[in-house]
This record gives C-alpha cells, structure tokens and sequence, in this order.
C-alpha cells in the first residue's frame, strides 16, 4: 500500500510581506488547499496578513527584526534585503516546532516561498525539505530584471536621455525606459537581489502567477535558456480562488450602492495599489483632467498615498460638491469585484501585476500610469504587445489626462481596446478553465508535489 497517500501533505508558504505578494501566495494556499494540501503559512510580523479570513491555514510568524525607522523609511529594497538577512535563523528554528504540533504528522512535503524571500531556499535546503518558489510578477518582467545584470556588466546602464526611447537588445518592446530600474540608477544592492532572488541553486520548480496566453514565448524562453527546473504557470490564480480574501486594508464598502446606480461600462476605475503615491501638483492634475473628461469615476485614494496628508486633505477645495453624483472616492475597494462589475468601463492604473491580471481577467481596458519597477514592463506590455490600454508616461497634466480618460472611456480608439481586451478576456478563461494551459499545469503541479 502507498502510505504517501494516505499521509496528509503539508505545504509552507513564505511570502514576503507586502500586498501584492501577500495575495498570490494566499490564493496559491486555497488552491492547494482544496487539492488536499494542509497549508502552514510563515510570515513576519510587519504586515502580517490577516489569520482571521483563513480559519483553515496555520499562521506562524517569526521576528522580523526590522526596526521602526526601516518600517516608516518605506524603502522596499532595503526592508526586503533585511528581511532575508533577519528570518532566516528565526525561519530555520520555527519548522521544527510546527511540525511537533499535535495535528502534524510530522513531515512537511514543501517549502513554496515567494521569490523575494530566497533566504527560505538555502533553510529548506539545510533540512533537506523540497522548495518551490513563487514569482509573483511577468515572466517580462523576470526577464527584463535579469538582463539588467547583463546591461550593467557591458556598461549599458545607467543609460543616457538620449536611448530611453531606443529598445533593449532582445527585449523587444522593452525601451530603456521601461527597465525596472530607477532614473537615478542602479544600486549595488538591487543588483545583489536580483542575483539572489534569480539564481536557484537548489529549489525544484518554479509557480508562476502568469498563462501562456499572455507570455508564452517568454516562459518558453525561460525554460530553454535560464531554468533548469519544471515552470508552472498557473496563473490567474485569483480565478482559481475566487473567494480568497487577503487584503491588508479594511475594504470600504460605501461605493457599492454608488456603483450599482451606474450605466454599463460608464466608470473608470482608479487604483494606484497598495504602494504607489503621487504628490499634490500630480494630484491637482488628476483632479482637473478628470473633471475636465466629463466621465464618471470611482477612485481608490488610500490613506496615506498623497504625499503631505493623511488622506483627501489636499484635494482642491470645492472639488468633492463639484463632482458630486459624477464620482465617488474611497479608501479601499475590494478591487477584483469592482473590476467584475458591468458599471466599469475602463481602470487607471499604476500597472502592478495583479492589478493588471485582474483587469485583463475582466476584459477591463486601461490607463497605465507606471509608478515604479516591473510596473514600467508591465504597462509596455500592456500598450503594445495586448493593446488593451494607452500609457500616460509624460509628466501628469490635465490636458493630457482629459484627453486619455476621453480616449479610453468614449473614442473610437477605446472602444478598439475594449473589443481586443473582451477578446483576451476569452482566451484567459481558456487557460484556466478544464483542459486549458493553466488548468493542466495545475494537475501537474499537484501530482509533482505529492511526488516530492
Ligand atoms: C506590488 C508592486 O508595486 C507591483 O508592481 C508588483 O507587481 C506586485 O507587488 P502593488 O503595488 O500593491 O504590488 O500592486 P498590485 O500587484 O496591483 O497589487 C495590489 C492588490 O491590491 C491587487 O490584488 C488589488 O486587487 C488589491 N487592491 C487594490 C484592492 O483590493 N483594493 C484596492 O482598493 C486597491
């Protein structure tokens, strides 16, 4: 008799404590779960997710050892570069404990931890558990990060004005100006994240939150020229667990009788995620090229994203009464219903990867508005490999803005990129649905874990 399956499978996920990581690692922990895993989850203490919205996982958090002014610095390189220096002894000394616990039959089948957090690569390796990372952006983006290191060794960034316009040699449609960098250059310390979050050395697959009919030839790639492991791209996985919740902020619920009364496809959604800020001239902008647009709109300002004030305090004066029944504003949605709703038309976004999953997921067309990192790669993607959205890339003017929001919400030009984004919504349901690439890669994915 295979004892193996009559054991129950326990899975540890690590993922690294920011909201657009936290999620995919939770929808990857319902997936599992309903494929029989039991599903433990390792977190820090800063931003630990929500253990009440998942009475069925184990949570576990270890110390993080950041300290206050690395918190409030908001520096997401320099958090995450401690973290993987901090957890890994507190990470390495907690395992052992979970599995002593009463309802452990004491083996852990596998350590998934997100790609960020590699110090769990070298702890599984040390006691000898299986590991699987989760990359939670594009395979783009992946790519784009990992030839910065090549463009940095030949010299070619930081780049000069002059080329941010040229395309990178085989990134196409990437220019240089889409790289994940920043304008001011390339640290030492992103360069030293990048070698450690892309190279494995002992891991044996790779979950990817992406689907062949977005990336295809580039996981391709990925499998012929830079993994020497098994690729699972079962993405979008927010389909997959569609009543999975894991947001970090309390959603707000007053837009939803709002939304309700709106006619289809006659709102632009506005999210900047769960990071992204803008400053007050940008927001003045935003305010003016909205009301100038004449279109109707329901914006997610969160607490704390315009620079110099806790909330709404700087938005211009009389702005709110002169919107009125035109616009709502709100703290925080629960983003994924809203994209599913008829009244949305069209989603301004900064472009993060699961924002963008879930709107191409709705056949949702965009305003790609890049804040920073893989968001620059993704908005390119967006604009000129699926063309279901337009990128605002300019300094924020309320010309250029009127025009957008006019361009996407009621021009021929939108109506175009609303067909070809109903279209990709279509193929995406393929890939997940019975028989489809995501679908398949999911059976075996399971069948290769139970294996481990
Ligand atoms: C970060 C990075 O910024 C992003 O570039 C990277 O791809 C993932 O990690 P974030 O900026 O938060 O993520 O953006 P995104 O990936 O879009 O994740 C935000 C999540 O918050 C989405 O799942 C979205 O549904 C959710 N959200 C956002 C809400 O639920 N409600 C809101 O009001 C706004």
């Amino acid at each position: 008799m295979d004892t193996r399956a009559h054991r129950r499978r326990h899975a540890v996920l690590v993922p690294c404590p920011f909201q657009g990581h936290i999620s995919p690692m939770l929808q990857l922990g319902t997936i599992l779960q309903s494929k029989g895993f039991s599903i433990i989850v390792v977190h820090t203490k800063f931003n630990s997710p929500n253990s009440s919205d998942h009475p069925e996982f184990v949570f576990q958090s270890i110390p993080d050892g950041l300290s206050s002014q690395e918190i409030v610095s908001g520096n997401l390189l320099e958090i995450i570069l401690a973290l993987n220096q901090n957890c890994k002894i507190p990470f390495q000394e907690c395992l052992p404990r979970i599995m002593a616990r009463k309802d452990s039959d004491g083996e852990i089948n596998c350590i998934i931890y997100d790609e960020l957090m590699y110090f769990s690569e070298a702890v599984a390796n040390q006691l000898k558990v299986p590991s699987i990372v989760l990359r939670t952006i594009s395979a783009a983006a992946c790519t784009a990060r990992v030839a910065i290191l090549q463009l940095k060794a030949k010299g070619s960034i930081p780049f000069p004005d002059s080329v941010s316009k040229e395309l990178v040699p085989e990134l196409d449609p990437l220019r240089f100006k889409d790289l994940p960098i920043s304008r001011s250059g390339v640290p030492d310390n992103f360069l030293h994240l990048v070698a450690c979050a892309y190279n494995i050395k002992t891991s044996s697959a790779v979950i990817w939150n992406t689907m062949d009919c977005l990336e295809e030839s580039l996981l391709l790639k990925q499998r012929q020229k830079q993994l020497p492991v098994p690729i699972f791209a079962i993405g979008p996985m927010h389909k997959f667990a569609p009543v999975c919740s894991s947001s970090l902020l309390k959603e707000d619920t007053s837009y939803i009788p709002w939304l309700n009364k709106q006619k289809p496809k006659s709102v632009l959604y506005i999210s900047l995620g769960s990071l992204a800020s803008i400053d007050e001239t940008e927001l003045a902008e935003m305010v003016w090229g909205l009301t100038n647009s004449k279109q109707r709109f329901l914006w997610v300002i969160r607490p704390g994203s315009i620079s110099g004030s806790e909330w709404i305090g700087l938005l211009p004066e009389g702005f709110v009464e002169s919107v009125g029944e035109r616009g709502f504003i709100v703290k925080w949605t629960l983003q994924r219903e809203v994209l599913a709703h008829p009244a949305i038309g069209g989603f301004w976004s900064h472009c993060g990867w699961n924002s963008a999953l879930e709107s191409i997921s709705e056949g949702i067309p965009m305003i790609c508005r890049p804040c920073f990192g893989d968001q620059m790669v993704t908005a390119r993607y967006v604009s000129h490999v699926w063309r279901t959205g337009l990128i605002l890339e300019n300094k924020l003017e309320r010309k250029e803005i009127e025009s957008a929001v006019r361009r996407l919400m009621i021009d021929k030009e939108g109506e175009e990129m609303r067909q070809r984004a109903a279209d990709l919504k279509e193929k995406v349901e393929v890939c997940f649905k019975k028989g489809g690439s995501s679908y398949n890669f999911l059976d075996r994915l399971v069948e290769f874990m139970s294996h481990l």
